[in-house]
């Protein structure tokens, strides 16, 4: 690769901007010109284009057509703009679908897809591959030299599987790559349960609820499947413009997707985010999932600056209710992104589509068209706000003291096993319980005033002073024994309850949860675990603090401690005065298991007494209320303080002898100071 990750060479502003869809205008030249008008009136640097524009590139089979494309890259790069430019492949013509059928998808129950839709196609068809190519290679060779081409962005969202007789064969030379003998295979995947030993390959299936080893491995092949179809896209790229940078859009912590094996092989990680808080209920909680999601995308990139590539600058269409984003909650979720790491934000969309499922989707420019519009006027500023900026381009966060571990395979395997209690639905899209487990944690250290890394599993973590592994429940010898060495150095290792379950087919630990040796690093034994109704809540007190009182809920594990201190026990239920917070010292080290899912304030408290009695100090040592998050980004003008009231009510707060001094208006925050309702303020310190 020859281009560092999270470098465009051509930046050297933040990138503001949209998706852009210039191929559904091509007969109203009016309306792009105004457009070029609008976006300059903006703020816009730059614009992904050409996302689904397959059938205005390839009207028919082996016919180009490039000249509408010319005219926006000439435009763009006369207003010194940039382009993004799109490679097609999230959706595919309608000749190219009728014509090769076996490009589409087939569903668990054998039925092909229509012809239509998006985000749809055989990551294994052959034909798809070759067409994707081709039509990638004439991209680069029309526009290899061209000024505007700022980076490629290789399909859309790439995600789903398919269960198609090609992607069914793959999977069994995938199996026999990883297994080489079906004894191994029966053997990983406790094949004699329910009469599955298999006695030849090809009677491997794609899809069987009842052998969770085989789901484990299936959602890996279909990653690997991604991977290489999104490598076989990048290799024309690769070849005839090595100096522009390749990204696909993430989803966040989108289920299917491990996007740590991803991210090896792309140059700059680019993510689509839409928060929609419901104001009736706490936002801020949302809030800090989404900083856990930015945090997540920085550790993806190594600590280097990251693109946020799609948000939407007002409602999105397709949720149950599409509530316009509150005063200040636009600008909020924009800040706060560059606060994370981001040096690029991107709207999903430009301007609304008169017709088709996304018409009513957000945009910058409405169907009215003009600059009149609150939203466009609201972009505008914003766009202002962000060129001030500037001086953020390219910088790096600081490393934290403190990291979570977010393993997608772990989860895969939690989600498999039959009998965890099902997670509920806490955000617009549908969580689960490992994402749960990472992103209350990460909450409870916020509050505690901590930034928090994300890391994978493979990730190196020996320099952090303290490692988090929310609900790890998936834990090989390999990991376990690191997890060791870890704590032996001198690390601080928390871990939760469903820590250590299985292995890395799925396989239950034998010898007493925690396993994989984890049951001596934490010396627990958990003997038991309790899945409770929504309405049960299990007492919890602290040993030697009395006012240490929280409750647990949905999960709470039955321990022995073997050779940790008890902290905290339960005081309810018929494990009534178990131990629930336990610590083994180890040397310097030492490794705290939290039994059970404690609310928020308990986790924080807990968080708070653990973070004080190993001296590990937030870096702006203040008091702050709940929901009020200050974060820091260095900038080429030193030091930047993104303070954020992620509340919908005024909140108090004690700045000490601390002085910041906004940038956006000039004011000078000491002391005690109010902020509003949803207030972002992007300060210098301590002038
Ligand atoms: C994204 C997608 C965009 C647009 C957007 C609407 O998931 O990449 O093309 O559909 O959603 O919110």
């Amino acid at each position: 690769m020859s281009i560092p990750k999270g470098n465009i060479p051509k930046q050297n502003q933040l990138f503001y901007g949209a998706d852009y869809n210039p191929d559904q205008w091509q007969h109203t030249p009016e309306i792009l010109e105004r457009d070029i008008e609008l976006m300059k009136q903006a703020g816009v640097t730059s614009a992904s284009v050409g996302i689904f524009a397959w059938t205005v590139l390839e009207p028919q089979e082996g016919r180009y057509e490039f000249a509408w494309l010319d005219c926006v890259m000439d435009r763009f790069a006369q207003e010194g703009m940039f382009v993004f430019l799109a490679t097609p492949s999230g959706s595919k013509p309608m000749w190219l679908s009728e014509k090769y059928p076996e490009v589409r998808r087939v569903n668990k129950d054998g039925r092909r897809d229509a012809s239509g839709g998006r985000h749809n196609h055989c990551m294994s068809s052959p034909v798809y591959r070759a067409k994707t190519a081709q039509m990638n290679r004439a991209l680069a060779e029309r526009y290899k030299n061209h000024p505007a081409l700022a980076l490629w962005h290789v399909g859309n969202e790439f995600s789903g599987e398919c269960h198609c007789d090609v992607c069914r064969i793959n999977f069994q030379k995938w199996l026999k790559v990883k297994y080489q003998t079906l004894e191994a295979l029966n053997e990983a995947w406790w094949s004699n349960f329910w009469n599955h030993t298999f006695t030849d390959w090809s009677q491997i299936p794609t899809f069987d609820q009842s052998i969770d080893g085989l789901t484990v491995d299936w959602l890996r092949f279909t990653n690997d499947q991604h991977i290489s179809f999104l490598r076989n896209e990048m290799a024309p790229l690769r070849e005839l413009t090595p100096n522009v940078p390749c990204t696909t859009n993430f989803m966040g912590t989108h289920e299917g997707t491990n996007y740590w094996e991803w991210s090896e092989h792309l140059d700059i990680i680019s993510n689509d985010l839409y928060p929609m808080p419901d104001d009736r209920e706490e936002t801020w909680k949302q809030s800090i999932a989404s900083d856990f999601i930015h945090s997540l995308m920085r550790g993806m990139s190594g600590g280097k600056p990251w693109m946020l590539l799609e948000c939407s600058p007002s409602s999105v269409n397709w949720g149950q209710i599409n509530k316009l984003k509150r005063p200040g909650v636009h600008r909020q979720e924009v800040l706060q992104a560059l606060a994370n790491g981001a040096d690029t934000i991107h709207y999903f969309q430009w301007r609304k589509g008169r017709g088709g499922y996304e018409k009513y989707h957000g945009a910058v420019v409405d169907h009215e068209g003009s600059d009149q519009g609150r939203v466009y006027k609201e972009c505008a500023a914003l766009g202002r706000e962000i060129e001030s900026l500037g001086s953020l381009c390219q910088h790096e966060l600081p490393q934290a003291d403190i990291a979570i571990v977010y393993d997608w395979e772990s989860r895969w395997a939690l989600n498999a096993s039959c009998g965890p209690k099902a997670a509920k639905v806490i955000h617009p899209y549908p969580s689960d319980i490992t994402t749960e487990a990472c992103q209350g944690h990460y909450r409870a250290l916020t509050v505690a005033g901590q930034s928090v890394d994300v890391l994978s599993a493979q990730s190196e973590f020996t320099d952090y002073k303290v490692l988090v592994i929310p609900a790890l429940y998936m834990v090989s010898d390999v990991l376990s024994a690191r997890l060791q060495t870890f704590v032996d150095q001198g690390g601080i290792l928390v871990g939760s309850y469903l820590t250590g379950y299985v292995d890395e087919t799925n396989r239950c630990h034998l010898g007493g949860f925690p396993g994989a040796g984890l049951r001596e690093t934490f010396g627990i034994w958990n003997e038991e675990v309790d899945y409770l109704h929504d309405e049960t809540e299990v007492s919890i007190v602290a040993e030697l603090d009395e006012t240490y009182r929280y409750v647990a809920k949905d999960i709470v594990e039955v321990l022995h401690a073997e050779s940790a201190e008890i902290l905290a026990r339960t005081a309810s239920e018929f494990y009534n005065g178990s131990p629930i917070i336990t610590r083994k010292q180890a040397g310097a080290g030492a490794a705290y298991y939290v039994g059970a899912k404690i609310g928020d304030d308990g986790l924080s408290q807990f968080y708070q007494q653990v973070l004080s009695v190993h001296a590990i100090h937030p870096k702006m040592r203040m008091t702050l209320p709940k929901g009020v998050v200050i974060r820091q980004r260095e900038s080429a003008q030193g030091t930047l303080a993104f303070l954020f009231n992620y509340k919908r009510e005024v909140q108090s707060i004690d700045l000490h002898n601390q002085t910041l001094r906004d940038l956006a208006t000039g004011d000078l925050l000491r002391g005690h100071v109010e902020l509003k309702p949803y207030a972002s303020h992007v300060c210098v310190v301590d002038i």
